[in-house]
């Protein structure tokens, strides 16, 4: 009911195609105007490239056909612009879009994005995203499948890693972030590249945390969690979207006609096409929605999906549905008229083909490694310090480095390494042995990656008892997360715990550096170990950047934006989760929301992350009492860097809506600023909150600012702080 009552609204309302430019529509339709069925549907088919190696021959004769409109995966100019120029021979010489996976970064790799969104400094990752989308272009691309904005409340998902984490409102802030650093404010200049919003809608709420698996979420939390940061894609400017693979409340996302085409087109006014994920519309026929190819494009198209990826039921079967009256013609040309006008707006037509420059100067530059320590220096998260264990002193003349993941090159860029090569990549040791070059750097191994033997434990403690410290390199492998590397324990793999255990029985000054893709249970390891720096998959120049951390030359400054579970039973946990009517206050309490084995906090919050300094918050403030429920307040409080050294402290603004008609969470993260400061030095941040960051859905899915109380939380994490309230007036 309530749907059809805003289909009715938008219908009434004036048409929100009102920003397209009317020159460019004109030379769409009279282009469209001159295509044959097939020709549009070659605008709608996206083949899979074979990656370095050349096109094969039955590409480039469907190019010179014109049934060819975009390929993913074809890397090198050569390549690309022997396949483009079979296209430009095609009768109505429509350029192909060429698509790459360009997550973080493309030859020089940067922190995986989760990574990127541990450093809460969205301006570094829309660098990162300008300067992947600089050397992509050079290599020819010209659009990313990028950026990932799911929200993910399940760390056994492997494709946790590509995200931005559990926060909406982080989440938010760095999709947009890194479509502006993909685009930047007018993609048809050289060096940018269309951005893709992926993957729509709500294939981070896989069931189990098992990759590719059914969702079924409320509209109230697909309005107010997994859809926000896509609509910050779609305010950012975003050209394309893509469906994705998992099925919704019974629909798949690629056949998903209110999340297509209602709420992303209708209510969001978004302008460019919809890609759907790989053979994500065949696919349809396993989903069961579909009995065969034909079923399948006829679900999908007309719900909103325009380009086709790898799988070719629309090329296949369309032709056919419009014969026969099932499908529109108008449904057709509706899609063909969202690629040519992102085609257009990218400058397509005028530059078809690859600049071929040498490697050497479009790729890794010193300003993109620069950029890429930058990064990963910021990304860092120190979990835990006691003594305080880090940094450990320069002077030190026999280091011991024990563990899987020390020397290991491709797991330093993680998964989605774009076209990045592990050859480039500066590892731990390579850090480590740079940093300390007149000391003794000894690696032991240990065990590999899974661990299952403890054979080499022992060559490795007798070398850590002889140690003035030692650094243990524990972790996943890159194979562990991204995509269909979804773990049902998320446990260090194998007996990892059991080699640190022993090397730390050594009794040396000992710190954990962490390489992961995801949030990892670590209770017995916290308990255990001093010090525990979390490093995640930190790109080409990471091994610098923890060796810097390790020995002092950078202060980790970054904040987990994902839960760190004590244990797996606790999963899904995340910090903005409702009150209950029986929030468990009282440990002796049976009868509240809470485990009898486990207590329900988890181990590192949301938000969590030291620094070799300390910094206090002090004088939280609001501006007023009251505000009308239109109006806006505005927050401060004062940070003091009260350690020895300069640091990076990230304030974190909260607010629980007290009393609302619908529950609401117990916080909600609604502003964020990571300021340096020398020792001794105080800086007061402000927030402004207005409707936008207090009003919620109502029952009746209206945005609203209800009357009442407000909280406000200041904080180092979200847990804590200070607290400050305010009244809403009910006018
Ligand atoms: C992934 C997408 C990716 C596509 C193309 C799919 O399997 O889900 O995220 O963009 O492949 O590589």
């Amino acid at each position: 009911m309530r749907k059809l009552l805003a289909l009715a609204l938008l219908l009434l309302s004036p048409t929100l195609s009102w920003s397209l430019d009317q020159a460019l529509e004109a030379k769409i339709g009279a282009l469209l105007g001159r295509m044959t069925l097939e020709e549009k549907l070659g605008q709608l088919q996206q083949l899979g490239g074979p990656g370095t190696q050349p096109a094969p021959p039955n590409y480039s004769e469907a190019a010179r056909k014109g049934r060819l409109g975009s390929v993913l995966t074809l890397l090198g100019s050569k390549n690309i612009n022997e396949l483009q120029k079979a296209a430009l021979e095609s009768r109505l010489k429509i350029p192909i879009l060429f698509g790459f996976d360009v997550i973080h970064g493309y030859r020089t790799i940067f922190p995986m994005p989760l990574a990127e969104a541990a450093s809460w400094e969205p301006s570094l990752a829309e660098k990162a995203a300008q300067i992947a989308a600089a050397e992509a272009y050079a290599a020819g691309v010209r659009w990313t499948f990028a950026p990932m904005v799911d929200i993910a409340r399940d760390p056994r998902w492997g494709r946790i890693m590509e995200g931005s984490g559990e926060d909406p409102y982080l989440g938010s802030v760095f999709a947009a972030a890194r479509v502006r650093g993909f685009q930047g404010t007018d993609y048809s200049e050289p060096g940018r590249l269309a951005a893709c919003a992926k993957h729509w809608a709500a294939y981070g709420a896989a069931e189990a945390g098992r990759d590719y698996n059914t969702a079924d979420v409320s509209e109230r939390t697909l309005r107010e969690v997994y859809f926000p940061p896509f609509k910050a894609a779609v305010d950012a400017g975003v050209a394309t979207f893509m469906s994705a693979f998992n099925d919704l409340d019974g629909l798949p996302a690629s056949a998903n006609p209110w999340t297509l085409t209602q709420v992303l087109r209708k209510e969001w006014g978004f302008e460019g096409f919809v890609v759907s994920d790989y053979e994500s519309i065949k696919e349809l026929i396993k989903h069961g929605v579909a009995a065969d190819a034909a079923g399948a494009a006829l679900a999908a198209l007309p719900a909103g999906v325009d380009m086709e990826m790898v799988s070719d039921t629309f090329m296949a079967s369309v032709p056919t549905l419009v014969q026969q009256g099932e499908l529109s013609m108008e449904t057709v040309n509706e899609a063909v008229r969202r690629v040519l006008r992102i085609k257009m707006r990218l400058g397509l037509f005028e530059r078809p083909f690859a600049e071929d420059l040498p490697e050497a100067e479009t790729m890794k530059k010193p300003e993109y490694l620069a950029a890429a320590k930058e990064a990963a220096d910021k990304s860092l998260v120190l979990l835990k310090n006691d003594g305080p264990t880090l940094p450990f002193t320069k002077d030190l003349k026999t280091l011991v480095v024990v563990g899987p993941l020390a020397a290991d090159t491709t797991s330093m860029l993680g998964w989605w390494a774009g076209d990045g090569k592990p050859e480039d990549a500066i590892t731990l040791l390579d850090g480590l042995r740079r940093k300390l070059p007149t000391a003794s750097v000894k690696q032991f191994q240990g065990c590999d990656i899974d661990c299952l033997s403890d054979g080499g434990f022992a060559e490795a403690v007798e070398a850590a008892k002889s140690a003035d410290a030692v650094v243990l390199a524990l972790g996943e492998s890159y194979t562990m997360s991204g995509e269909a590397a979804s773990r049902s324990s998320i446990d260090l793999p194998g007996h990892q715990l059991e080699l640190a255990l022993a090397v730390l029985a050594a009794g040396k000054p000992t710190a954990v550096v962490l390489f992961n893709g995801r949030p990892m249970t670590l209770s017995k390891l916290h308990e255990k170990a001093p010090a525990i720096l979390e490093a995640w998959f930190p790109g080409t120049m990471g091994g610098h950047s923890v060796a810097d951390a390790l020995f002092g030359d950078v202060n980790p400054g970054g904040k987990l934006p994902s839960t760190f579970p004590r244990n797996l039973g606790q999963v899904p946990l995340y910090y903005n989760h409702k009150n209950t009517g029986r929030p468990a206050l009282n440990p002796t309490d049976r009868y509240l929301s809470k485990y009898i084995d486990s207590p329900n906090a988890p181990l590192y919050p949301f938000g969590w992350g030291l620094s070799y300094t300390t910094f206090a918050l002090k004088d939280l403030s609001l501006d007023q009492k009251t505000i009308p429920p239109s109006g806006s307040i505005q927050a401060s409080v004062t940070v003091e860097n009260t350690g020895p050294v300069a640091g990076d402290e990230v304030v974190q603004l909260y607010i629980r809506d007290a009393v609302s008609s619908v529950s609401r969470p117990v916080r909600e993260l609604k502003g964020f600023q990571r300021v340096t400061l020398k020792p001794g030095e105080q800086r007061r941040v402000g927030f402004a909150l207005g409707p936008k960051e207090l009003g919620a859905y109502d029952q009746e899915m209206r945005w609203k600012v209800e009357p009442g109380t407000f909280q406000v939380f200041a904080g180092t994490s979200s847990a804590g702080g200070l607290e400050a309230s305010f009244d809403v007036l009910s006018k």
